[in-house]
């Protein structure tokens, strides 16, 4: 019932000519397979995206947007210029930003809000540091991550939406959360997307398992009930790894 979607995140990596020879042999390559592509990747490779991956059922978007619709923003990328490239999907809230750049949960919400408007699905990462793990409070952590980057965020706009639940410890270290561990958490967030909006709300809306996905853990991951594909960062920088992903 929900499609499987196995969305590369491919962080600040690769040089636009470089994505451009990768999307070109991706779509040479595309294997037949029930899940849903999709490439995160940086701005300046999105036109290139949406020359190259149109037609071929692989989806692109961006890994972050500006809270604002418009203006004197400098350096910013509205979600109309980013709907103007035609994508489908753009990460909000990833751990790195919230890290580095002190991204609120509020800024991840009102960034959901921008993309809704536009007609894009947001990607909307949360998940616990090691040290709330550590301490046994990951699913309530969790919990009101996600509640505070959904305010004002509402059906039937939201009806799209998708979650990553990413465990800080756990991106780009090797540490993966185990099957049942990682089905845990996304039966939680399930849970509480019941209780917030509604049952059937919940049970359409695919979310994804983040940190340290690979050919080899991916077909144990996804197979749990919960969890409806994955967010890859490095995997899916190699077509050869992350053509596995889509037929695992
Ligand atoms: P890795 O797959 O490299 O651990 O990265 C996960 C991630 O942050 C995807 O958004």
């Amino acid at each position: 019932m929900r499609k499987r979607l196995v969305a590369g995140n491919w962080k600040m990596y690769k040089t636009p000519t470089e994505a451009r020879m990768w999307f070109r042999d991706l779509v040479a390559k595309l294997p037949q397979t029930q899940a849903e592509p999709a490439l995160l990747v940086p701005f300046t490779h999105l036109p290139y995206a949406a020359e190259i991956l149109e037609g071929h059922g692989v989806y692109w978007g961006a890994q972050d947007v500006s809270a604002h619709n418009e203006g004197a923003y400098t350096g910013e990328v509205s979600a109309k210029m980013l709907a103007d490239l035609a994508c489908k999907y753009t990460i909000v809230g990833h751990s790195e930003r919230r890290s580095y750049h002190a991204e609120s949960d509020a800024l991840v919400a009102q960034k959901a809000r921008r993309l809704l408007e536009h007609g894009i699905v947001p990607i909307l990462c949360v998940g616990e540091p090691l040290e709330v793990r550590e301490a046994g409070h990951h699913v309530e952590y969790t919990l009101r991550q996600l509640e505070g980057s959904l305010e004002g965020v509402h059906p039937p706009s939201a009806s799209s939406l998708v979650i990553a639940y990413e465990p800080v410890w756990a991106i780009g270290t090797g540490k993966t959360a185990t099957p049942e561990d990682a089905e845990a958490m996304h039966r939680a967030i399930r849970g509480w997307l019941a209780g917030r909006y509604s049952s059937d709300f919940a049970d359409q809306l695919r979310i994804l398992y983040g940190g340290s996905v690979k050919p080899d853990n991916a077909t144990a991951l996804f197979s749990q009930p919960n969890i409806d594909g994955g967010l890859v960062g490095g995997a899916s920088l190699k077509l050869e790894d992350y053509i596995k992903l889509l037929l695992a």
